[in-house]
């Protein structure tokens, strides 16, 4: 590798990404196509004839072109681009690999994303970076599914630029009807999913045609060649000339006497004596002064990363967008976008997750899965959950307003990704079509008799005791007996019981993951409610999430929440069989068993960890007591 930065390197790609993104001399493009369309020869090609490539590299490719290439012995050039193929095969988490580049005229960053059906989250993390496509096609299959399909991600992903490279011409005779219909045919498509005028170019990255020289191949071909194409296209005023942003990414308060806000400018420029406000608050004011490390500047653009200053002393924090007065960012709570899922493990409706948009992180919801998206064919389909690499338009609500764009608009203010929140991983990326208002007449009504109010009138703190485990666990046993003491001593409980919730309130929920997710949910309203009321609540569902059962803690104070993890062994409750479930469940007669062919997490830090094969249900009902009493919620 060459230190000087004139081929691919690693650390240079990173210094680039993390520093002026959307410099006028920068170019970041993603390529994707099916396997064998040539990308790996495309690359290599670019960088072999644009002469980046030393005296030794060529050696060795010389050396491995004869050992192991697959040109016959000739130069193999897909091999110098070799080292993604091995990462790709150790299983590397998101499959992106960025390489870096740089002719006389631009920098380059190129992302090379797999071509299969379930890398969708590969595209859509390289595109995400990107603000043109490379799209290959072979001369001789044409435009595929696979094609539309990229195609279709790019466009979501906001991309505005994307080439068609039609390769392997050289194996259709470099024939121009081939060429013209394929053009045809993508150009009729893009028109269909809304992308600008595409680029099409007739290619052969093996002999070298059209990609930085012309070659001899197809003289009737008298548009651009793809290296100086990519070299010359405009990318970056769509970011300059949009309204200013600038999420604020920390808040730097050295001394008493200063105070800035530092961040990297999203969009458009910012200029001493701008009124502008900050955002979700609207607070007007001034910017005082820009500064970089060099000093006061006169102005800062898109990409640039920089301090300001104000003239008044207002509230700003991490995760605030700065705006002009007169050209605001849109503020709301819930929204509508599109969401491609990148985790193995599903989205649930209603499942709890952390939104992360710009520098602020919210917790959130998908409320409700509009539609998923076929990026194949278009079409709408319904759906319940979201798979690895699914597409599709959801309604999400979110912990408290943040300040966003629709993406169309802004790819910086729009987009998100949602994060995991027990794992921390990023499990899906979305872009924002536009805010709901829907909630913002509802208020909390205020009411004068409150929770402690009613708790001292019954002489406890009211709290909720959530029994989690496997059917048959003892959870329903337990609990009954804990409110049968309870009463005894003139206390005031309720125990919610997952048979007979699901009789009523929940009757139209049945046992897949998403329903379950449903009906927890539901149910920790409901003990949240009469955690209101001053009541003890005793929660018994088998809960099988982690996910919900946190959600269900987060939504009583702290110390409120008393977890029960209700433990035996399968082979125990499934001998216990109280309904003869686990029979059939094994019959195959009942399905999504819990325990069966269906997930049961154990929680991890329980409150209350009770082993029902190791102790009689009476004393464990009266170390529940204990520990109610030991934790001040009787009086
Ligand atoms: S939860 O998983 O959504 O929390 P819940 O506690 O409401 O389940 O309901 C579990 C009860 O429903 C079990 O005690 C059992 O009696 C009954 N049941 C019927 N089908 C199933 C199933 N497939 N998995 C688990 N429990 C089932």
């Amino acid at each position: 590798m060459a230190d000087d930065g004139r081929t691919f390197d690693a650390a240079a790609t990173e210094a680039v990404l993390s520093g002026k993104a959307a410099q006028r001399d920068l170019l970041r493009f993603l390529t994707c196509g099916s396997v064998d369309d040539g990308k790996s020869t495309l690359i290599g090609r670019i960088l072999y004839d644009s002469k980046l490539i030393f005296e030794d590299q060529l050696k060795s490719l010389e050396r491995d072109s004869k050992a192991r290439g697959r040109a016959g012995g000739a130069l193999d050039l897909s091999l110098l681009v070799d080292g993604l193929q091995a990462e790709r095969e150790q299983g590397i988490t998101i499959d992106v690999a960025w390489r870096y580049f740089t002719t006389d005229r631009r920098k380059f960053i190129v992302a090379d994303t797999p071509g299969h059906e379930q890398y969708t989250r590969n595209m859509a993390t390289g595109a995400s970076n990107a603000e043109l496509a490379v799209l290959l096609v072979d001369a001789r299959k044409g435009v595929l599914v696979q094609t539309r399909r990229h195609a279709t991600i790019a466009r979501l992903m906001g991309l505005r630029h994307v080439v068609l490279a039609v390769n392997k011409m050289d194996l259709v005779g470099y024939d121009q009807a081939t060429f013209e219909a394929i053009r045809a045919d993508f150009v009729d498509f893009a028109r269909r999913i809304d992308l600008p005028e595409p680029v099409c170019i007739p290619v052969s990255a093996l002999m070298g045609d059209n990609v930085v020289n012309r070659g001899d191949g197809m003289p009737w071909y008298d548009g651009p060649t793809l290296l100086p194409y990519l070299e010359e296209v405009d990318v970056v005023q769509d970011s300059v000339s949009a309204p200013f942003r600038f999420p604020v990414q920390w808040v730097n308060r050295p001394n008493l006497d200063f105070r800035g806000y530092c961040g990297t400018v999203a969009s458009g420029v910012v200029r001493p004596g701008d009124r502008i406000v900050v955002n979700p608050s609207g607070r007007p004011t001034t910017v005082a002064r820009v500064v970089d490390f060099s000093g006061d500047r006169e102005q800062a653009a898109a990409g640039e990363s920089v301090t300001l200053t104000l003239a008044d002393e207002v509230d700003v924090a991490r995760g605030d967008v700065i705006s002009p007065a007169d050209a605001r960012p849109q503020v709301a709570d819930q929204v509508a976008a599109h969401i491609v899922w990148m985790s193995e493990e599903p989205l649930y409706p209603e499942r709890g997750y952390l939104l992360k948009i710009g520098h602020a992180t919210v917790p959130a919801q998908v409320t409700e899965i509009k539609h998923r998206l076929d990026v194949n064919t278009q079409a709408k389909l319904a759906a319940k959950r979201l798979d690895l690499n699914e597409v599709a338009y959801c309604n999400l609500s979110l912990g408290r307003p943040v300040p966003f764009d629709p993406y169309e608009d802004n790819r910086t203010t729009g987009g998100f990704i949602l994060i995991d929140r027990a794992t921390n991983h990023t499990v899906g990326c979305g872009m924002i079509a536009f805010g709901l208002r829907r909630a913002a007449n509802i208020h909390w009504q205020a009411l004068e008799v409150d929770k402690a109010a009613r708790a001292h009138q019954k002489h406890q703190r009211p709290c909720v005791l959530w029994f989690t485990g496997l059917s048959g666990a003892g959870k329903s046993t337990v609990a009954n007996l804990v409110e049968k003491r309870l009463l005894a001593m003139g206390h005031h409980s309720y125990i919610l019981d997952g048979d007979n919730v699901r009789h009523g309130l929940n009757r139209d929920l049945g046992f897949t993951p998403e329903d379950r997710v449903e009906n927890i949910r539901r149910v920790a309203e409901v003990a949240r409610l009469f955690v209101d009321a001053g009541l003890i609540v005793l929660v018994s569902f088998i809960s099988p999430y982690r996910a919900e059962r946190q959600l269900a803690r987060e939504k009583v104070a702290d110390g409120e929440f008393l977890e029960v993890f209700v433990d035996a062994p399968l082979a125990v409750c499934e001998q216990r069989d109280p309904k003869g479930l686990y029979r059939k469940a094994r019959a195959g007669q009942i399905k999504n068993f819990t325990g069966i062919d269906s997930d049961y997490e154990p929680p991890e830090a329980p409150e209350l960890h009770l082993r029902t094969d190791q102790a009689s249900p009476d004393e464990l009902a009266d170390e529940i007591v204990q520990a109610l009493r030991a934790r001040g919620m009787l009086k």
